[in-house]
Formats: C-alpha cells, sequence, structure tokens
C-alpha cells in the first residue's frame, strides 16, 4: 500500500528532466574545460626537460659552421626547440648562448655589435654580458662544437667529448 501512494505523488517526468539537467552539466563542463585548459597550459611553467638529452648535446637548428667562419660573424637559430646564439668574437673564440633573456624570458637577438632583447631594450655584450636595460643576469653560455660538418651545444660546464 506504501509504495503504490508513493507512486501517485511522484511526478511522472522525473527521469526525462533528469536526464536533460544531466546533459546541460555535461556540456557545461565540457564548455568550462575547453575554456580553462588553454588558460592552464599558457601559465603553467615551461617544460624542464633536459634540452641535451642522453648524448648530453644537442643539434644547433639554422645555423652552421660556415655562417660563423669568420671572426664578427653570428646568427640566431635554435636547439632543442629553444632559442640560440652562436657567434664568432672578433678574437676568434667560438661562443653560444641561449637566446632566452633572463629579464622576462624574451628571445634576444644578434645584432653584430651586440646582442639585443627586443622586449624592454635589453643589451647583452658578445660575451654574453648583460651591459644595459633591465636584464639582471648574463646570458646562459652553453659550450658549442663543430662535429661533421654540423654543430651541437651542450652544458657550458660539459666534459669535452661528452
Ligand atoms: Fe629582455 Fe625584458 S625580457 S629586457
Amino acid at each position: 500500500m506504501n509504495e503504490s501512494a508513493s507512486k501517485l505523488t511522484r511526478p511522472r517526468d522525473t527521469g526525462g528532466r533528469r536526464g536533460v539537467l544531466l546533459a546541460l552539466g555535461g556540456l557545461s563542463l565540457a564548455w568550462l574545460g575547453a575554456l580553462v585548459y588553454p588558460i592552464y597550459r599558457f601559465l603553467s611553467p615551461p617544460s624542464s626537460a633536459n634540452p641535451f638529452g642522453a648524448t648530453g648535446k644537442a643539434k644547433v637548428d639554422k645555423i652552421t659552421p660556415a655562417d660563423v667562419a669568420r671572426p664578427g660573424q653570428g646568427k640566431n637559430g635554435g636547439y632543442a626547440g629553444r632559442g640560440l646564439i652562436v657567434l664568432r668574437g672578433e678574437d676568434g673564440t667560438l661562443r653560444a648562448f641561449d637566446a632566452k633573456c633572463s629579464h622576462a624570458g624574451c628571445n634576444v637577438s644578434f645584432e653584430g655589435s651586440r646582442i639585443h632583447c627586443p622586449c624592454h631594450g635589453g643589451i647583452y655584450d658578445l660575451t654574453g654580458k648583460n651591459v644595459s636595460g633591465p636584464p639582471p643576469r648574463p646570458l646562459t653560455a652553453l659550450r658549442v662544437v663543430e662535429e661533421n660538418g654540423e654543430l651541437y651545444v651542450s652544458r657550458a660546464d660539459a666534459e669535452a667529448g661528452s
């Protein structure tokens, strides 16, 4: 008797309303996820994966040994998805720097007699030392070597041949 009485008081379309509400809730969650995920990815810190991998070195992209053969030559390129500057100083020394500015992380550019950051006007000399503007530290120096006609970079403190 109790069971039949409860059937009489329950509205008939509860299941249909519940389905509509569940579908709307699911759509709202999907919409919210599509909105929030790109913002999360933008704000999350970059991967700290080792750019030099198991070999301890990374191939230089877009810069050949011929590009930096003579004193005073330099060029922007990359390694492992990061920006890079390779230059040959007036003393003939081949140098490489990660192109990430020490101020706020913009990519700096080789400009002949200096290295310039376009974001806030920071200036570095050709040894990577910060000499003007807001950058608080020198650029990160990398070790650069030529092997079989290609350039490779590794950590500046890496052992030769590793
Ligand atoms: Fe380079 Fe600010 S990010 S000067």
